[in-house]
Protein backbone atom coordinates (compact mmCIF):
# COMPACT_ATOMS: atom_id res chain seq x y z
CA UNK A 1 0.00 0.00 0.00
CA UNK A 2 1.41 3.01 -1.55
CA UNK A 3 0.09 6.44 0.28
CA UNK A 4 1.13 9.91 -0.68
CA UNK A 5 0.48 12.61 2.61
CA UNK A 6 0.45 16.11 0.93
CA UNK A 7 0.52 19.05 2.99
CA UNK A 8 -0.33 22.61 1.73
CA UNK A 9 0.10 26.35 2.25
CA UNK A 10 2.04 27.38 5.49
CA UNK A 11 2.41 23.80 6.35
CA UNK A 12 6.15 24.21 6.02
CA UNK A 13 6.36 26.92 8.88
CA UNK A 14 4.75 24.01 11.71
CA UNK A 15 6.70 24.58 15.10
CA UNK A 16 6.91 28.34 14.78
CA UNK A 17 3.58 29.96 12.90
CA UNK A 18 0.89 30.59 15.34
CA UNK A 19 2.01 27.53 18.21
CA UNK A 20 -0.71 28.11 20.52
CA UNK A 21 -3.28 26.89 17.70
CA UNK A 22 -0.53 24.67 15.77
CA UNK A 23 1.79 23.79 18.71
CA UNK A 24 5.57 23.46 18.68
CA UNK A 25 5.71 19.90 16.37
CA UNK A 26 8.07 20.44 13.13
CA UNK A 27 6.90 19.10 10.01
CA UNK A 28 9.60 17.26 9.91
CA UNK A 29 8.67 15.92 13.12
CA UNK A 30 5.48 14.60 11.69
CA UNK A 31 7.14 13.43 8.83
CA UNK A 32 9.24 11.04 11.25
CA UNK A 33 6.36 10.04 13.14
CA UNK A 34 4.50 9.35 9.95
CA UNK A 35 7.16 7.36 8.56
CA UNK A 36 8.05 5.19 11.72
CA UNK A 37 3.69 4.29 11.72
CA UNK A 38 3.89 3.35 8.17
CA UNK A 39 6.98 1.22 8.85
CA UNK A 40 4.70 -0.41 11.69
CA UNK A 41 1.94 -0.79 8.89
CA UNK A 42 4.18 -1.68 5.99
CA UNK A 43 3.29 1.25 3.83
CA UNK A 44 5.47 2.92 1.50
CA UNK A 45 4.88 7.05 2.45
CA UNK A 46 5.70 9.70 -0.36
CA UNK A 47 5.73 12.66 2.12
CA UNK A 48 5.70 16.30 0.37
CA UNK A 49 4.55 19.83 1.00
CA UNK A 50 3.96 23.00 -0.96
CA UNK A 51 2.67 26.58 -0.77
CA UNK A 52 1.33 26.33 -4.47
CA UNK A 53 -2.33 25.64 -5.53
CA UNK A 54 -0.90 24.28 -8.82
CA UNK A 55 1.90 21.43 -7.33
CA UNK A 56 -0.89 20.03 -5.14
CA UNK A 57 -3.16 19.94 -8.14
CA UNK A 58 0.07 17.88 -9.96
CA UNK A 59 1.21 15.92 -6.85
CA UNK A 60 -2.77 14.53 -6.49
CA UNK A 61 -2.85 13.57 -10.16
CA UNK A 62 0.22 11.78 -9.53
CA UNK A 63 -1.34 10.08 -6.42
CA UNK A 64 -3.82 8.62 -8.63
CA UNK A 65 -2.01 7.30 -11.81
CA UNK A 66 0.16 5.48 -9.18
CA UNK A 67 -2.86 3.84 -7.43
CA UNK A 68 -1.88 5.61 -4.49
CA UNK A 69 -4.28 6.50 -1.18
CA UNK A 70 -3.78 10.42 -0.10
CA UNK A 71 -3.81 11.38 3.15
CA UNK A 72 -3.95 15.65 2.90
CA UNK A 73 -3.68 18.44 4.82
CA UNK A 74 -4.15 21.10 2.33
CA UNK A 75 -4.25 24.21 4.71
CA UNK A 76 -6.05 27.18 3.61
CA UNK A 77 -7.17 25.93 0.34
CA UNK A 78 -8.93 23.37 1.88
CA UNK A 79 -11.28 26.42 2.21
CA UNK A 80 -11.00 28.39 -0.68
CA UNK A 81 -9.74 25.07 -3.69
CA UNK A 82 -12.35 24.00 -6.61
CA UNK A 83 -9.40 22.64 -8.28
CA UNK A 84 -8.06 20.47 -5.51
CA UNK A 85 -11.36 19.10 -5.32
CA UNK A 86 -11.39 18.14 -8.79
CA UNK A 87 -8.27 16.83 -8.58
CA UNK A 88 -9.05 14.61 -5.89
CA UNK A 89 -12.45 13.72 -7.36
CA UNK A 90 -11.01 12.97 -11.08
CA UNK A 91 -7.93 11.06 -9.29
CA UNK A 92 -9.74 8.18 -8.31
CA UNK A 93 -7.21 8.01 -4.96
CA UNK A 94 -9.21 7.21 -1.61
CA UNK A 95 -8.62 10.36 0.57
CA UNK A 96 -8.55 11.62 4.02
CA UNK A 97 -8.73 14.94 4.64
CA UNK A 98 -6.82 16.30 7.67
CA UNK A 99 -5.90 18.91 10.11
CA UNK A 100 -3.95 19.82 13.14
CA UNK A 101 -6.86 22.39 14.88
CA UNK A 102 -10.22 21.52 14.92
CA UNK A 103 -11.45 23.70 12.15
CA UNK A 104 -15.43 23.77 13.44
CA UNK A 105 -14.02 25.26 16.69
CA UNK A 106 -12.46 28.21 14.57
CA UNK A 107 -13.86 31.54 12.55
CA UNK A 108 -16.50 30.42 10.09
CA UNK A 109 -14.55 30.61 7.19
CA UNK A 110 -13.12 27.57 8.54
CA UNK A 111 -16.35 25.56 8.48
CA UNK A 112 -16.65 24.58 4.85
CA UNK A 113 -14.42 22.84 3.41
CA UNK A 114 -14.55 22.17 -0.60
CA UNK A 115 -12.43 19.16 -0.60
CA UNK A 116 -14.21 17.14 2.16
CA UNK A 117 -17.05 16.01 -0.43
CA UNK A 118 -15.07 14.31 -2.01
CA UNK A 119 -12.99 12.63 1.05
CA UNK A 120 -13.50 9.22 2.43
CA UNK A 121 -13.21 10.98 5.72
CA UNK A 122 -12.09 14.33 7.54
CA UNK A 123 -10.25 13.84 11.11
CA UNK A 124 -9.76 17.28 12.74
CA UNK A 125 -8.41 18.44 15.91
CA UNK A 126 -5.91 16.03 17.01
CA UNK A 127 -2.38 17.74 16.55
CA UNK A 128 -0.03 15.94 14.85
CA UNK A 129 -2.01 12.74 15.57
CA UNK A 130 -4.41 14.01 13.13
CA UNK A 131 -1.69 12.76 10.68
CA UNK A 132 -1.36 9.28 12.10
CA UNK A 133 -4.99 8.85 13.01
CA UNK A 134 -5.57 9.76 8.59
CA UNK A 135 -2.45 7.32 7.62
CA UNK A 136 -4.38 4.20 9.41
CA UNK A 137 -7.77 5.30 7.91
CA UNK A 138 -6.39 5.55 4.51
CA UNK A 139 -4.88 2.42 4.70
CA UNK A 140 -7.73 0.78 6.38
CA UNK A 141 -9.47 1.65 3.49
CA UNK A 142 -7.33 0.36 0.93
CA UNK A 143 -6.97 -2.94 2.44
CA UNK A 144 -10.97 -3.24 2.89
CA UNK A 145 -11.56 -2.31 -0.92
CA UNK A 146 -8.43 -4.57 -2.02
CA UNK A 147 -10.08 -7.51 -0.41
C1 LIG B 1 -5.13 23.76 9.03
C2 LIG B 1 -6.45 24.52 9.25
C3 LIG B 1 -6.68 25.54 8.14
O1 LIG B 1 -7.88 26.26 8.37
C4 LIG B 1 -5.54 26.54 8.09
O2 LIG B 1 -5.71 27.41 6.99
C5 LIG B 1 -4.21 25.87 8.03
C6 LIG B 1 -3.97 24.71 8.89
C7 LIG B 1 -4.82 22.80 10.20
O3 LIG B 1 -4.02 21.88 10.00
O4 LIG B 1 -5.34 22.97 11.30
O5 LIG B 1 -3.30 26.32 7.32
O6 LIG B 1 -5.26 22.98 7.84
Amino acid sequence: INVHVLNGPNINLLGRREPQIYGSTTLADIEKLVRDKAETLGAAITFRQSNHEGQLVDWIQEAGAQGAGIVINAGAYTHTSIALRDAIAGSGAPTIEIHLSNVHAREGFRHRSFIAPVSVGVICGFGPMSYLLGLEAVHHVMVERAR
